[in-house]
């Protein structure tokens, strides 16, 4: 077995074991600005047990859910929101792994921008509205990075097939309220490759939060946990076909190099091993 298909199924084994426990952090509604005294719930899916909804503000950093909102299972409802509550939220199990982050804003003031609270596919098309506390859009002029981008007379602007380009910091102006500001964020299209992912499809560095190091040597753990059975058992095979050989009263190498000129005239038995040795790998 060469590194390369070596390196291959121990990434396909560890993506099998341990990306299966990843879970995902969801809103509703999906926007990342509210208004003061809306309600919103945050729901940690795909999530085994043991997982809680975690969240940094101004005057806090990693408190739970029972801290600031209504725990029931993995979700947490905060109801009604209040300016405080804006922040960074986030999943996070006992043994420290995270999910994706959403920043949510709540406004005090007049104006809000919806925009989506997760990231968007790259070519879906997408929709910001601008939300007066009135029932009716009104007509609002949209910014992206600062600069004015356009007038839409409902409230509602269409961002046609995103790109990665179209990233940035949104808000809206309704007469002179402004909303706060939103980032929006487009992710790649996931790729159907079994490659390991790389550096260019990672998302930017400032849309995503360093993953804590707890997470990482949980990872590096379950990593080893899975190459561990096929090192002993290759261990194992080696030293067993070493003991039958000393048995026959031969030293036989079954190191994986070609045999030196010493141990030419042992050549047979070493094809010997290395055919057994190549065949209990088929596995
Ligand atoms: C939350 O705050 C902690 C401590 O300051 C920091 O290490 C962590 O990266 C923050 N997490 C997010 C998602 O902002």
């Amino acid at each position: 077995m060469d590194p390369t298909s070596l390196q291959r199924l121990v990434f396909l084994t560890s993506l099998l074991s341990c990306s299966t426990n990843q879970a995902r952090l969801t809103v509703t509604p999906s926007s990342s600005q509210v208004f003061r005294d809306e309600p919103v719930s945050l729901r940690c899916e795909d999530a085994s047990e043991g997982w809680t909804v975690r969240r940094n503000t101004s005057r806090e950093r990693r408190t739970e859910c029972k801290v600031w909102g209504t725990p029931a299972g993995s979700s947490c409802t905060i109801s009604p929101m209040d300016p405080r509550d804006s922040g960074e939220y986030w999943c996070e199990s006992t043994e420290g792994s995270t999910s994706n982050t959403i920043t949510i804003t709540v406004s005090g003031g007049s104006v809000i921008l919806q925009s989506p609270a997760l990231p968007v596919m790259e070519g879906d098309d997408v929709t910001l509205t601008c939300r007066t506390k009135m029932a009716d859009p009104p007509s609002a002029d949209f910014y992206k990075d600062g600069v004015f981008i356009g007038t839409e007379s409902d409230g509602h602007m269409t961002l046609l097939h995103v790109s990665r380009s179209d990233e940035g910091l949104y808000k809206c102006r309704v007469q002179s309220k402004e909303s706060p500001e939103s980032r929006l964020s487009v992710s790649e299209k996931p790729t159907t490759s079994m490659e390991p992912p790389t550096a260019s499809s990672a998302p930017p560095a400032s849309s995503a939060p360093p993953a804590s190091s707890l997470h990482l040597v949980f990872r590096l753990i379950c990593h080893l946990v899975v190459f561990c059975p096929y090192c002993i058992s290759t261990f194992l095979m080696v030293s067993i076909y070493r003991e039958r050989a000393t048995g026959r009263d031969q030293s036989v190498s079954v190191a994986m190099t070609p045999p030196t000129h010493a141990e030419q005239g042992l050549d047979d038995d070493y094809d010997d091993v290395m055919s057994a040795v190549t065949t209990e790998h088929q596995f």
